[in-house]
């Protein structure tokens, strides 16, 4: 797929990636996922990463063993007739360029392609860059699961869980 100078891919996160998700991991959320849960992720075939060629004159930080620059990351599973988005990452550098929404984009025709009616997720009650994003796609909020999250050590946050139905989602032109 090209989008503007870059020509992007996805391709399945395997387990020479996770070391370097574990850094993006750490520099991209406050309770970050483990080596442990990326490997899951990884062995469950759930996780996938949206890469590109270098571009000149870019200082791009996080790269796959091959050389390719990780723009972000997403990883997602089916239920019976449900998907779940349990994580999305784009790489601090390349925020604000249209990259995560091109992953949910991806992610919502995946699901109908599985005939999922519905894609969920959860989402931190602080994260309002991420409610954003999800809103802009569609995305309604049906409930909250108090205390969900983690916050420190003596304090717990809630989650927001938000759905997209599926059924009459169409790719945005
Ligand atoms: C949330 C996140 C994935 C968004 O990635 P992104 O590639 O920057 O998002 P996009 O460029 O596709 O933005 C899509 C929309 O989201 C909203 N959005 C994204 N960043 C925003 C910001 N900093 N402030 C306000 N709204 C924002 C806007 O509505 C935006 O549309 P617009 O640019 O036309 O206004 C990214 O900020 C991130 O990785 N954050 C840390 C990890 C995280 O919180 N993940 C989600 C929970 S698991």
């Amino acid at each position: 797929m090209l989008m503007g100078q870059r020509r992007v891919r996805f391709i399945a996160m395997t387990q020479a990636d996770v070391d370097v998700v574990a850094e993006l991991e750490k520099a991209s959320h406050s309770h970050p996922w483990s080596r442990g849960n990326l490997q899951d992720a990884v062995d469950h075939h759930h996780a996938q990463l949206l890469v590109s060629g270098p571009v000149e004159g870019e200082l791009a930080t996080w790269h796959t063993g091959a050389g390719e620059v990780i723009l972000g990351y997403c990883v997602a599973m089916m239920g019976v007739d449900e998907a779940h988005l349990l994580n999305i990452t784009v790489a601090p550098t390349h925020r604000r360029q249209g990259w995560a929404t091109v992953m949910m984009h991806a992610l919502a025709v995946w699901a109908q392609g599985r005939d999922a009616h519905l894609l969920w997720l959860e989402v931190r009650a602080s994260n309002t860059v991420a409610q954003a994003l999800y809103a802009s796609m569609g995305f309604e909020v049906v409930g909250v699961r108090k205390r969900y999250y983690a916050l420190n050590a003596q304090a717990r946050e809630d989650a927001q869980v938000m759905r997209l139905p599926l059924k009459a989602w169409r790719m945005p032109k």
